[in-house]
């Protein structure tokens, strides 16, 4: 199947305004975004316009009840011109996940991605060429029923836009393992990507930062013993004889490099564990000169080491700059991405006019 996209064309590119070497995060938008919307149980009015604002009346249940949901994804171009997507449709598969949760519309695969190739291909220019950096893929759904009572809401958009981005975070991280405040419990809404998680976060974090960390390291809500994962990412502890990760619950967002590392390293013949991991355990890892290094996954973030973690007042440092598996990973996904090593995972999409195929 296919859906019917209608184009209007930006009158002038924005692309000027847009520098490959000096690359801010999150700050400068391609010249298109996708819109289409889910009314009377389907959706309709498929629609690539100039990017730019959205009206929006002050009723919208989004607004007030947080219907709203995203993705995170990155299209990156090789020295060839040939651009990839990572694993896409896992993005979808989580999009829909958090669609259940948050009782909005499935999105069909045909939407998806057909409003990724066409609005890519068309905004193709702005996909740096420079290693490292990529073009951010903004998926996002909210409610927007005007009616003030509280309901799942009867009609949706779901749109698309994009901005060149090299890495979110440029330098090791300290993070604070935090006690007072909670990300997610059990059975609320952690493992959905919504907009609440991150508005939740922002105090804690804001608190962190004034005393000079760079994100909170969630723990559990239950007994703030058990590591979680970061403000904007999932989070792994490397010693002499695993790699940690805590195990996915329903409070812990399913990231897709946190997946893609796991089966990387198994790959490698690395022995990588999904458990809970208490701060305690690794306290003792630090203390046993047995913690080589601790580092956070996301899409965003990709992959960023932890050079130092605070808990209860105590600074614990940890090697963030010799011989890091981090790097190791980041070059493989990197090389992967750009086709220099082949996709033996079958995790790279071509972008090409017409067709998504796989490599
Ligand atoms: C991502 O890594 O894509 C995220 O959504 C995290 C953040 C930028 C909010």
């Amino acid at each position: 199947m296919s859906i019917k996209i209608t184009t209007k064309l930006a009158e002038k590119s924005n692309i000027s305004s847009f520098d490959p070497e000096n690359i801010v995060f999150g700050r400068v938008f391609t010249d298109h975004m996708f819109s289409c919307d889910f009314k009377n149980n389907q959706w309709q009015d498929f629609r690539i316009e100039p990017f730019g604002k959205i009206a929006l009346s002050p009723t919208l249940s989004a607004l007030h009840y947080g219907q709203a949901i995203f993705e995170g994804m990155k299209a990156v171009k090789n020295e060839d011109g040939v651009i990839t997507l990572f694993r896409p449709l896992e993005n979808l598969k989580r999009l829909n996940h958090s669609a259940e949760r948050m009782c909005m519309p499935q999105l069909p695969e045909e939407i998806f991605m057909e409003a990724l190739e066409k609005l890519l291909l068309l905004d193709k220019e702005w996909i740096p060429a420079k290693r490292g950096s990529s073009l951010y893929i903004r998926p996002f759904m909210f409610a927007t029923d005007d009616f003030l009572g509280v309901k799942a809401s009867e009609n949706y958009c779901f749109m698309i836009y994009a901005c060149p981005v090299s890495s979110y975070y440029s330098h090791p991280l300290k993070v604070r393992v935090e006690e007072t405040y909670t990300r997610a419990c059990k059975g609320g809404v952690g493992a959905a990507k919504c907009a609440g998680n991150y508005a939740a976060s922002m105090y804690p974090t804001r608190l962190a930062q004034k005393d000079g960390f760079d994100q909170v390291l969630w723990t559990d809500g239950e007994h703030h013993q058990y590591l979680e994962e970061t403000g904007t990412s999932n989070v792994f502890v490397i010693t002499p004889d695993a790699v940690y990760t805590p195990q996915l619950n329903d409070s812990l967002l399913a990231g897709i490099t946190r997946d893609s590392i796991i089966t990387l390293l198994r790959s490698q013949g690395m022995n990588v564990i999904e458990k809970q991991i208490s701060i305690n355990e690794v306290i003792g890892w630090h203390e046993s000169g047995t913690l080589r290094e601790m580092f956070v996954s996301g899409t965003a973030a990709t992959v960023t080491n932890i050079e130092m973690f605070s808990y209860r007042g105590r600074e614990y440092r940890v090697n963030a700059k010799e011989n890091l598996l981090s790097t190791d990973i980041l070059n493989t996904f990197n090389d992967m991405k750009t086709l220099i090593i082949p996709d033996k995972f079958d995790w790279i999409t071509i972008l090409q006019e017409s067709t998504i195929m796989h490599q």
